[in-house]
C-alpha cells in the first residue's frame, strides 16, 4: 500500500470519504432536497434538524448549532482528538498514515541493529580470556564492571572478523560500509573491517541506540582514535559520549563536568564522578551544548591542561554561554587531564579540587589573558589591561560592574580606570554595526525581501510555528486553537511538536526534523527562513492570536453560506434572519 505523510493522508481520507456514508449508518438521515436530514446525534430531538450537504461535504444542526466536516463529526461522535480522528478515519478508507516516527524508524533501524550487533560482537570479543583489548584497558586501571558499563569491546587483528559476522547474520555489505564498520579494498576490491586491534567506544545516544564507535589503538601509533566517520545514524558534532548513563547523574548533581575524550569520561565515571561527558575530541558544537541544555543549566569544562585544551575551553565557554549555561572551567592540577588525575586520586579530591581551582568562565577568560601578558613589565600590564577591559566590555552591565571590581582587585588596577576603559570600548562597540543578537539566534530584521505571503492564513500559521519553537510556555494555548494550522504541513510540524514537548519540556530542532516527512521539512525550512522575530514574542504571539480570530470569522464566513444553502422552507425565519445579520457584521469586522 502506498504510504503518506499525514497531510496528504489527511487529503486522501477527504477523496475517499462521502460525509453521508459516513454519517448514515450512526444517523438515519432522508434526503431532503440536496441535502440529507436526520435526528441531530449531538442533542436530543424529535423532529430532525440535523442536516448533511453531500455537496459541501458538511453537516450542521439548526438545533444546536452543531457543525462541521467529516474529520469533526468523528471528533464530537466518539469523543476523539483530531489525531485520534484521522487515525480511525484513515483506518476505515484504508489510508495508510506513514507516521513520520515509522518512517524514519524504518528507514534508521535496520542501521541501528547492525550497531547494535557489532557492538555485542566488540564486547564479547573483549571479555574472551587473555583478551589483548581487556589486559591493555585493566592496565589503564579500568575495572571489568566499567567495561560492562559502557560496553566497551575489542576489534580484534584479523582483516573481516566483524564484517564476517555481520554477514552472516544478514547485513548486507553496503549498510556495513555505509556506517564504516567496513570498507572495501582499492586493490583487491575485498571488503575489510574498519575497526581493528583496537579497544572500542561504542556511542550510545539518550535514546539507547548504538550510533557510532571509537576505537582506540592499543598503546602507541597513529591514528590514536578511529571515530565511526558520520553517517545517517551518526552526528558527531550532534551527541556527547556518556550521556546516555550520565544524564540522571548530571541532573541529580545540577552540573555537567565537560572533559575531552572517551577515557576521561570512563575514568571520571569509574571513581564515582558520574556527572561526565565528552564532546569527542573536538570544541563543543552548539547543537552538543543544546543537548546538555536539556539536562542541566550548568557545565564544568574540565580539559586537558594543554594549549588544545584552553583553546577548546576559551571556545566551549562561548558555545555553552550562548545555550543559556552557566559555565566554570578548571584544570586538572595534578596530571594532563582528568584520566590521569583519577587514577591518583578519588572522587572527593576530585571534587574538592574542582571547587578550590575552577573558576567562573569570566574570570579564566581574564587568567589566560594575563597568562599571555608579561605581569611585570608595564607593557604587558598594558596589554593585559586593553585586552580584559575589551572582554568586560561585552558583558551585561551588572556583570561588568561585578567583574570589574574584581578583576580590578585581583590584578591591582585601579577599578575607576579599568571602568573607564571598558565603558570606552563599550561606546566603541555600540556605534559599530551589532551582530545579531546572540541568544535567539535571530536578527530583528524584516523578512528577506521579495518574500511575498499571498496567504495571510499561511503566514499567520508560520509564524505561530516559529513562536512555538522559541517558547513553548505558548504550546497549550496554540494547541487549543487546532484552527491556526491550515496547510498539511503545519499541521504536521504541529503534531511533531507535540509529540516533542510531550516527551520532553525543552525543544530540540533536531528532534522535530526526525519526526517530519520530506514536504513538512522542506516547510520547516522556509519558516526558519522567512520568519524573523524580535525581542517581543509575546506581543507576536498576541498578534497572530488576534489575526487567529479573524482568521476564525472568516471561516464563521463561510459556515454561515453552507448553513444558508443547508435551510429550507422549514427553517425559522428568525434564524435565517440572525445568520443573515452575524454575516453582515463578520464581514465589517474583517474588512477593518
Ligand atoms: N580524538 C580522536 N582522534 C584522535 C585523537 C583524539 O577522535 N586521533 C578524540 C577522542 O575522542 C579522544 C579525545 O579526542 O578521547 C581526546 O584526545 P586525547 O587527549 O589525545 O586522548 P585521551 O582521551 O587522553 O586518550 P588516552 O587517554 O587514551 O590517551
Ligand atoms: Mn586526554
Amino acid at each position: 500500500m502506498e504510504s503518506n505523510s499525514y497531510s496528504a493522508a489527511v487529503e486522501e481520507i477527504k477523496s475517499r470519504c462521502n460525509i453521508v456514508d459516513l454519517i448514515s449508518p450512526l444517523v438515519p438521515l432522508k434526503r431532503a432536497g440536496s441535502n440529507y436530514k436526520g435526528c441531530c446525534p449531538f442533542h436530543k430531538e424529535k423532529t430532525p434538524s440535523f442536516v448533511v450537504s453531500e455537496s459541501r461535504q458538511t453537516y450542521h444542526c439548526f438545533g444546536c448549532g452543531e457543525h462541521g466536516d467529516a474529520f469533526k463529526f468523528i471528533e464530537k461522535y466518539y469523543n476523539k482528538t483530531f489525531p485520534e480522528a484521522v487515525e480511525q478515519l484513515a483506518k476505515q478508507y484504508g489510508v495508510e498514515i506513514d507516521t513520520v516516527y515509522a518512517r524514519q524508524g524504518k528507514k534508521k533501524e535496520p542501521y541501528y541493529e547492525a550497531n547494535r550487533l557489532a557492538a555485542r560482537f566488540f564486547y564479547s570479543g573483549i571479555c574472551a580470556k587473555g583478551n589483548r583489548g581487556f589486559e591493555y584497558m585493566r592496565g589503564r586501571g579500568i575495572e571489568p564492571a566499567t567495561i560492562k558499563k559502557f560496553g566497551i569491546g575489542y576489534a580484534d587483528a584479523g582483516w573481516d572478523s566483524l564484517s564476517g559476522y555481520l554477514k552472516k547474520q544478514g547485513i548486507d555489505e553496503g549498510m556495513l560500509k555505509e556506517i564504516s564498520l567496513a570498507r572495501t579494498s582499492q586493490k583487491s576490491g575485498k571488503l575489510y573491517d574498519f575497526f581493528r586491534d583496537r579497544v572500542i567506544f561504542p556511542i550510545i545516544n539518550t535514546q539507547g541506540r548504538v550510533i557510532g564507535f571509537g576505537g582506540r589503538i592499543l598503546g602507541d601509533g597513529e591514528p590514536k582514535y578511529l571515530n565511526s566517520l558520520e553517517s545517517l545514524i551518526f552526528q558527531k558534532g550532534q551527541n556527547l559520549f556518556g550521556l546516555n548513563l550520565t544524564r540522571s547523574e548530571i541532573q541529580k548533581e545540577g552540573f555537567a563536568i565537560m572533559v575531552e575524550g572517551y577515557m576521561d569520561v570512563v575514568g571520571l565515571y569509574q571513581a564515582g564522578v558520574k556527572n561526565v561527558a565528552a564532546s569527542l575530541g573536538t570544541a563543543l558544537t552548539e547543537q552538543q551544548a543544546r543537548l546538555l541544555a536539556r539536562y542541566t543549566q550548568k557545565a564544568v569544562l574540565c580539559y586537558d591542561a594543554d594549549n588544545a585544551g584552553r583553546k577548546a575551553a576559551l571556545r566551549g565557554i562561548d558555545v555553552l554561554r550562548n545555550a543559556g549555561l552557566e559555565v566554570r572551567v578548571m584544570h586538572v592540577e595534578d596530571g594532563k587531564d582528568p584520566d590521569e588525575y583519577e587514577k591518583k586520586h578519588g572522587r572527593a579530591e576530585f571534587i574538592e579540587m574542582m571547587n578550590r581551582v575552577s573558576k567562573s568562565d569570566i574570570d579564566y577568560k581574564v587568567s589566560v589573558i594575563a597568562e599571555g601578558c608579561d605581569m611585570q613589565s608595564t607593557d604587558g600590564r598594558l596589554r593585559f589591561f586593553r585586552r580584559a577591559a575589551e572582554d568586560l566590555s561585552k558583558l551585561s552591565p551588572v556583570e561588568s560592574e561585578l567583574y570589574i571590581k574584581k578583576v580590578a582587585a585581583d590584578y591591582g588596577f585601579s577599578e575607576g580606570a579599568l571602568r573607564n576603559q571598558v565603558q570606552g570600548d563599550a561606546s566603541a562597540k555600540a556605534s559599530q554595526p551589532q551582530p545579531r543578537p546572540r541568544d535567539s539566534g535571530e536578527g530583528e530584521e524584516e523578512a528577506p525581501p521579495g518574500t511575498v505571503y499571498s496567504d495571510a492564513d499561511v503566514m499567520l500559521e508560520k509564524t505561530v510555528i516559529r513562536l512555538l519553537m522559541l517558547n513553548g510556555s505558548y504550546f497549550p494555548r496554540a494547541a487549543a486553537k487546532r484552527e491556526l494550522f491550515v496547510t498539511g504541513e503545519g499541521l504536521e510540524i504541529f503534531s511533531a511538536m507535540d509529540d516533542v514537548y510531550r516527551e520532553d519540556a525543552d525543544f530540540e530542532l533536531t528532534d522535530l526534523k526526525d519526526r517530519l516527512g520530506e514536504n513538512a521539512l522542506n516547510y520547516l525550512q522556509q519558516i526558519l527562513d522567512e520568519i524573523r522575530i524580535g525581542e517581543d514574542d509575546k506581543k507576536a504571539f498576541d498578534d497572530c492570536m488576534e489575526r487567529l480570530e479573524q482568521a476564525k470569522r472568516a471561516k464563521r464566513i463561510t459556515e454561515i453560506g453552507d448553513i444558508l444553502s443547508m435551510a429550507d422552507p422549514d427553517t425559522d425565519p428568525v434564524y435565517i434572519k440572525q445568520l443573515t445579520e452575524e454575516l453582515v457584521t463578520l464581514n465589517q469586522m474583517n474588512k477593518r
